[in-house]
Formats: structure tokens, C-alpha cells, sequence
């Protein structure tokens, strides 16, 4: 089994970011100095019928070990059974989401759905646990709770981590919250303080010094970042350099040029050439937030036929050379 410390201890985590957290993505934020990787959320119904297009969310590349598979779901021995599935993989951990609160996943049950019932909870991560052996950490990832009247992210977390898990990861949100309102990283000490399992810390972190600050005013083991990496995988490398040297390298456009290119080249490598040229406008919304003269480029960028446009249009962009 993958030591623990070497997925908890200091770590920058990708947060899993469904429909843009995908193999380039992952690589790019590892080689712009992410630590720990994990899948995109995966359906535990999905894999434990083995569909092909299930599958192809659980692939992943030596390159981004140590790296984790994130399944979702609500029943306990569908989810043992797609754990033992992942086992197949040979991923360094499983996580569970226990956090997500998207109307068609929590109609069902499942992600953060799953903090209305702790004893349910509690069960799935024993049985999962019971299916990994000794064979795959165990992670579970989860919110403050459904609401601001139900906030049981302490006796939550304490029962998962009595169930079996090997560490937690708190997103300091509620569900009705969604993404909207400020992460309460108050809670994230809270829980650390209560916790003989290590803790992952997530929400908000944007800058360098947010990831400092996450770190000093809760002692959480590990950060977490999601949205702040979007159109800005470098930040990683920024908060490493911050804690080395008290300082770090503003982004250049050259870096922003370099990486977007590299992340096109990265995305050809696992999907096919009209999928990318589709899936990197997304991606590139985030890349060109900002810049003098991006709303014409990425009007641009969403009319290109292929990523050799894309790169085009791009590398003649006055946004780009300011
Ligand atoms: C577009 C999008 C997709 C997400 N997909 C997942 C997911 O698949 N699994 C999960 O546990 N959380 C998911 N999240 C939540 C993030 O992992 C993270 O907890 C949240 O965005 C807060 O962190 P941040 O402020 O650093 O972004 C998603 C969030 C966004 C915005």
C-alpha cells in the first residue's frame, strides 16, 4: 500500500473538477508541481457495470502517481464492488465523494446527500474499506454539512474516521451553498483538532498566500485546489517557491503562451482532435480571464476548426504579447 505521508503530509492536491480535471489537465498542474492527483468523480453504478464509457474516467498515466480514483454513489456494496474494480488499476488511493451537491447526484443519494445519513456514510466507507483490504488508502471527501442549521462536519468526519478512513478531505461549504459564498476555513481547525487522521483543507485557495494562510490558520496536513488552478496551473509551483523562499515568480505571458500550448499538446495526447478543440474553449475561458482583448479571442477561439487554429489565432493574439 501507498505510505500515507506521501499522499498527506505538506501535499498540494488537484481537487478532482469534473469535465476539466482530465488526464492533460492533471499532468500539466503535476508538471507546474501538484503532488497528488485525483480522477474526475466516477459513477460506482457506471463501473460496477463495467460500461466502456465509465472506464475510460478511471485511466490514468504512471506520470501522475500518486493518484487517486474519486467514486460516487449511495450503496455500500455497489461502491465495494467498483472499489475492487479500481484495485485492477492499482490506484494509490480511493476517494469517495461525499461532498458533491449537484442536483442530479443528491437526488439519488449520493455525494453530499450522504451527510444527511452518517450511518449510511459510515457503512459505505466500512465496506469499501473491507474491499481495498490492505491494498489501497481510503480517503473520503466531504462538506460543513446540508445547511447552515445542519453543520456536521465534526461528528461526520469522526465516523468515517472510526469506519475505517485513512484520511478526510473538508470542503468548508455546505450544500446549499454550492460554490457561492466564502469556504469557512474555521471548520477545517475544528476538524483537525479532533482528527487522528490527516486532514486535507479545501476551498478558496486562489493565491500563494491563500494556500500559506489555509495551512498556518487551520494546520491542516495537505491543501486542496480547485478553481484556483483553472487558466493557472503554475500556482502550484508559486506556493512552493512562497514556501521555500518567502517569495515566487509573478506569471509571465510567456508562461501563460508555453503552458497553454502545452496543455493543447497534452490534451491530443488521450482524446481525439475535435473533442479537444472543443473541450480547450473551456478551458481557455479561464487562460484568456483577464486579458485586454480576450472576449474578441475567445470568440475567436470558439469559431477555430481545430487546436492548429486554436495555436494560430493565439500566437497572433495581441492579448497574448501585451
Ligand atoms: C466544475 C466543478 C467540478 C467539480 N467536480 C468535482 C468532483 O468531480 N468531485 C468532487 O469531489 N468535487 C468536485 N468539485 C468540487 C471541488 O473539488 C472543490 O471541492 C471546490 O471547487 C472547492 O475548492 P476550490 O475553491 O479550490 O475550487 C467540483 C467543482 C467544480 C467548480
Amino acid at each position: 500500500m501507498t505510505d500515507l505521508s506521501s499522499l498527506t503530509n505538506d501535499k498540494l492536491w488537484l481537487a478532482p473538477l469534473a469535465g476539466y480535471t482530465d488526464a492533460a489537465f492533471r499532468q500539466l498542474c503535476k508538471l507546474h508541481g501538484a503532488d497528488v492527483l485525483v480522477s474526475e468523480m466516477v459513477s460506482a453504478d457506471g463501473l460496477s457495470r463495467e460500461t466502456k464509457k465509465t472506464l475510460q474516467y478511471v485511466f490514468f498515466d504512471p506520470a501522475e502517481r500518486p493518484y487517486g480514483i474519486q467514486l460516487f454513489g449511495s450503496v455500500p456494496d455497489v461502491l465495494a464492488k467498483a472499489a475492487e474494480i479500481c484495485l485492477d488499476f492499482e490506484p494509490d488511493f480511493i476517494d469517495l465523494n461525499m461532498g458533491c451537491p449537484v442536483r442530479k447526484v443528491v437526488k439519488r443519494g449520493a455525494g453530499c446527500s450522504l451527510m444527511k445519513n452518517p450511518a449510511l456514510a459510515a457503512l459505505i466507507v466500512d465496506e469499501v474499506r473491507s474491499a481495498l483490504a490492505e491494498k489501497c488508502c481510503l480517503g473520503v471527501k466531504f462538506r460543513s454539512g446540508w445547511s447552515e442549521g445542519s453543520l456536521n462536519y465534526l461528528e461526520f468526519g469522526l465516523a468515517l474516521e472510526e469506519a475505517g478512513a485513512d484520511f478526510l478531505c473538508l470542503h468548508a461549504r455546505t450544500q446549499t451553498q454550492m460554490f457561492s459564498g466564502a469556504a469557512d476555513w474555521s471548520q477545517i481547525g475544528r476538524l483537525k483538532q479532533r482528527l487522528r487522521i490527516p486532514l486535507i483543507g479545501n476551498g478558496d485557495v486562489k493565491t500563494p498566500e491563500d494556500a500559506q494562510r489555509l495551512r498556518t490558520e487551520t494546520g491542516c496536513d495537505s491543501v486542496m485546489i480547485g478553481r484556483g488552478a483553472l487558466g493557472k496551473p503554475w500556482l502550484f509551483d508559486q506556493i512552493k517557491q512562497l514556501e521555500r523562499s518567502g517569495d515566487y515568480r509573478p506569471a509571465t505571458r510567456d508562461l501563460l503562451l508555453e503552458t497553454v500550448f502545452q496543455h493543447i499538446d497534452l490534451a491530443l495526447r488521450y482524446k481525439p482532435e475535435h473533442v479537444v478543440t472543443r473541450e480547450m474553449r473551456s478551458q481557455l475561458c479561464f487562460y484568456t480571464k483577464g486579458l485586454v482583448g480576450g472576449s474578441e479571442l475567445r470568440q475567436a477561439i470558439n469559431h477555430a476548426e481545430n487546436t492548429a487554429r486554436i495555436k494560430e489565432i493565439i500566437s497572433a493574439s495581441e492579448a497574448f504579447r501585451l
